[in-house]
């Protein structure tokens, strides 16, 4: 079911970018970071390739990401990272003990894709790693339509066709409320409670893409988001979707 579901998600994408007939910009749309700009973000790794991003949320041996980046055993977090494909001095890996999945979450609605990663050690702060805080919790939706996020991470930079990049990306984004993103003319109804859109509506050309899933979205100095879902990626009538990390703020710190 889950694989039909994708496929047809795969297929709006690709009528829909058909559609569209858009030149979309090569994170999509975004650039290359400053070395450590962003330094509370991991890349997850097995046998040393990224599958997935996540954050080092204030706890030192903790991390949020999606969870449906999940699986069982053979995960490592690193942080400290830029290059990826490089090996840098200044990372810093260590093993999920447990990856914890939101008891809740939901692979066929990706409701509830929030994981809380509990590692072997601790991560050492220094120039190159340092925790991000997080939003105080809250029930519903807060951000204001049209808030500015930037959501950062290792994935795909072609809405088109496949180009990882080795050096960290990241993009700044929109926040598109809930009502307008679950319009008939955009999701009609997938926007979950615990779910926020970001994006340029109507516009697209700029979000995360297949690889950036469960890394962060920050607006203040805060993560607020690990990135989730979409309708393929950049498309200008599918923004990107993330999980509302201020909405399970109780869960992880109780993880
Ligand atoms: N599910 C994807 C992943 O596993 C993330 C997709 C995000 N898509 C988007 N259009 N923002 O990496």
């Amino acid at each position: 079911m889950k694989k039909l579901i994708d496929f047809l998600k795969f297929t709006a994408g690709v009528l829909a970018a058909a559609n569209a007939m858009a030149p979309v910009p090569v994170i999509i749309g975004g650039n290359i970071v400053a070395k450590h700009s962003e330094p509370y973000i991991l890349s997850l790794q097995r046998s040393g390739s990224h599958f997935c991003g996540g954050s080092l949320g204030t706890f030192v041996s903790k991390g949020v990401t999606a969870a449906h980046c999940y699986y069982s055993s053979g995960v490592t977090a690193v942080a400290g990272a830029h290059n990826i494909k490089q090996s840098e001095s200044t990372t810093q890996k260590i093993q999920v003990d447990t990856f914890r999945r939101h008891p809740n979450y939901n692979s066929r609605t990706l409701i509830n894709d929030i994981a809380v990663l509990l590692l072997r050690s601790s991560f050492v702060i220094d120039d190159y790693v340092v925790p991000i805080s997080l939003p105080a919790h809250q029930n519903n939706e807060w951000m204001p339509n049209g808030a500015d996020v930037r959501v950062c991470g290792w994935g795909n930079t072609s809405s088109s066709s496949s180009n990882y990049p080795s050096e960290l990306h990241c993009v700044n984004v929109d926040i598109v409320s809930n009502s307008i993103c679950n319009d008939r003319s955009h999701y009609n109804g997938e926007i979950l409670k615990g779910m926020f859109c970001a994006g340029i509506l109507d516009v697209g050309g700029k979000d995360a893409c297949q690889g950036d899933s469960g890394g962060p979205v920050t607006y203040n100095g805060q993560l607020v988001g690990a990135t989730s879902w979409g309708y393929g990626c950049a498309q200008a009538k599918y923004p990107g979707v993330y999980t509302d990390v201020a909405m399970f703020k109780n869960w992880i710190d109780s993880q």
